[in-house]
């Protein structure tokens, strides 16, 4: 038996993770008076919601008429009719009282003439449930929003006591005999000590998997930690077929450029100089939602109307704009594209292409964070002791595509929503639950098999295989022949996790070790995405199927249900949630409203 001495640590409640949905489930935890630990494998503020650019969407009409309802409705629309309706109801209800909240609380948004917290057009936000024209919906704090409220929520965190376990990388959960989580195991990177948290409560913010991937514009850190920890502990993924590709990545380095540079003014042209979102998209032109203009400019390039000497991207045009807006709204990217793209913004076009961005599948939870266990008989059954907020969970909020925007709201509504719960359900006065011995044995025997892994393959290697299928085969479009080469791909990689080889036996900084942890978290969100998206005989949202061009809502109205044991995925499905939480009477949203129809621009 692997051998380490562990120190343990009790707290009602353990976040995962310090990114915006860590960092606002911490601090809301901690202001309720809940002894709160968040530990985090980066420093906090370097969490990948810093590089948030464009904003957060709130219906707070700062710029002309809005309403919550038309956000509900645009994000149903823009779900494609797959997120559960109570949820996105709960989102866009909720979101101008959790971003006055972040004001409160000290983001510095950019701001309007009179003062009034400034909005930009974004994708898919629209008025008059999407007859209206584009809404000013996202709020911005110049193109830095991520920035401004990943350290304005960590400063809050401190104040309120919460406890940071910086550069801890979760290993495993731990689960009783009867399903209950009562903590989890960590690894301190800078000295190599084992760590048991105990808790009553574990909130799981560990971010998405875009680096399942070959080119994302993720941070190196997006390795799908959570869903890994969920997949070992025999608990489901949900939707993971729905990977997010925004349309404005920097050619070859990948690199984000926002929506909000055409939220600006901002727009894409093909090697004609012709602005083709026109065609494509009458109404909201270059705004029109992200995968749809991600589908467009792949289109193009498809037919010969790409730029660049092997024609395969297309330009992004802000030259038109006054350098002045440019500094002002867009400083970020205007120097992103400089030292990435070697581009002047103020003199010539960025050469953009669609880049994987944002998983909208992950752990099934309902709005309130809580983890689900779908069954037969109970699709909604909860997981006693276990959340999961922002890009790691489902709530599902952004269903088979995500407006832009909508993920740094859904990362504060529902890492505020998670600490509302908790402080309901979580009994202060019952004691800490026992450490799990035979559990954490478990979890050393496997970080001991991984340490001295003896096999063929470096875990860069392997890593590498598997980011090229899913870019080859998981893409913006998708056939039954690539997808179905996708999972025989994948299972063999899968297959090979076996085999990997690391040469650094230490334990202090073993950046080998840490990136193998983190490829066994990387396969199973990849295997999941591939088999659901293969088994998905539909085109719907992002999951664009072109042997399945329609969406078919008699059979596929479903989310995914993956279970993933080694290089096997079981597949279910569990229903749609379609009602809203509350009805027309109740100042909710007439349901004929958002009843499904086909999804026009
Ligand atoms: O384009 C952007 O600024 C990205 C925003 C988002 O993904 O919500």
């Amino acid at each position: 038996m692997a051998a380490y001495e562990y120190e343990t640590h009790e707290y009602d409640v353990v976040v995962v993770g310090a990114g915006g949905a860590g960092l606002r489930a911490t601090l809301g935890m901690a202001e309720q008076g809940l002894r709160t630990a968040c530990v985090t494998k980066v420093f906090p503020t370097r969490s990948h919601t810093v590089a948030a650019q464009g904003g957060i969407a709130a219906s707070l009409g700062n710029m002309g008429p809005d309403s919550w309802q038309w956000h509900m409705y645009d994000t149903v629309k823009g779900s494609d009719w797959l997120g559960d309706t109570d949820a996105m109801e709960y989102l866009a209800r909720e979101a101008p009282a959790a971003v006055y909240e972040l004001e409160h609380y000290g983001v510095p948004f950019s701001r309007t003439e009179e003062g009034k917290i400034y909005q930009r057009p974004f994708g898919g936000h629209t008025t008059e449930f999407g007859e209206g024209p584009a809404v000013q919906r996202t709020c911005a704090a110049a193109d830095r929003t991520g920035h401004a409220i990943l350290h304005t929520l960590y400063g809050q965190s401190v104040k309120n006591n919460a406890e940071f376990f910086i550069e801890y990388f979760a290993l495993d959960l731990l689960m009783s005999d009867d399903g209950v989580c009562t903590g989890v195991v960590c690894w301190k990177l800078d000295d190599g000590t084992m760590h048991v948290f105990n808790a009553k409560m574990v909130v799981l913010a560990t971010g998405g998997y875009g680096r399942a991937y070959f080119s994302a514009t993720s941070a190196h850190t997006c390795t799908g930690d959570g869903g890994g920890m969920v997949a070992r502990a025999g608990l489901p993924l949900q939707d993971m077929e729905f990977v997010q590709f925004h349309p404005t990545g920097i050619y070859g380095a990948g690199c984000l450029i926002t929506e909000g540079a055409r939220g600006e003014g901002g727009y894409l042209t093909n090697s004609q100089g012709e602005r083709f979102m026109e065609r494509y998209a009458p109404n909201y032109k270059d705004l029109a939602p992200r995968d749809y203009v991600s589908r467009c400019m792949t289109m193009e390039i498809r037919e010969g109307r790409g730029v660049g000497s092997e024609g395969d991207h297309i330009h992004l045009n802000l030259s038109h704009l006054p350098p002045e807006a440019l500094q002002l709204r867009l400083p970020g990217i205007s120097e992103s594209a400089r030292i990435f793209a070697g581009v002047d913004v103020t003199k010539e076009p960025i050469p953009v292409i669609p880049t994987v961005h944002y998983n909208m599948g992950g752990i099934p939870t309902n709005y309130w964070g809580e983890v689900l266990n779908p069954t037969a008989e109970d699709p909604t059954a909860v997981v006693p002791g276990l959340m999961a907020v922002g890009e790691a969970g489902c709530a599902s909020v952004h269903g088979a595509n995500r407006l832009g925007s909508n993920s740094l709201i859904d990362l504060v509504v529902f890492g505020r929503a998670a600490a509302i719960r908790a402080g309901e359900v979580v009994d202060r006065a019952a004691s800490i639950p026992a450490t799990n011995t035979a559990q954490v044995d478990k979890c050393f025997e496997r970080f001991d098999s991984l340490r001295n892994a003896t096999g063929a393959i470096p875990t860069a290697d392997l890593r590498l295989e598997m980011q090229k299928t899913m870019q080859r085969d998981a893409a913006v479009f998708r056939t039954s022949e690539t997808l179905s080469q996708g999972v025989t791909d994948m299972t063999a990689i899968a297959g090979k996790m076996g085999d990997l080889k690391v040469t650094d036996r230490s334990l202090v900084w073993n950046t080998d070790l840490m990136e193998t942890l983190e490829l066994t978290n990387l396969m199973p969100n990849a295997l999941a995405t591939i088999v659901g998206a293969e088994a998905r005989k539909e085109s719907r949202g992002a999951h664009a199927h072109e042997d399945f061009t329609n969406r078919d809502d008699e059979n596929w109205r479903v989310h995914t249900v993956s279970r993933v044991e080694g290089n096997k995925v079981d597949l279910s499905y569990r229903p749609v949630i379609v009602d809203p939480l509350t009805n027309e009477d109740q100042g909710g949203i007439e349901l004929k409203k958002i009843a499904p129809k086909a999804r026009t621009f």
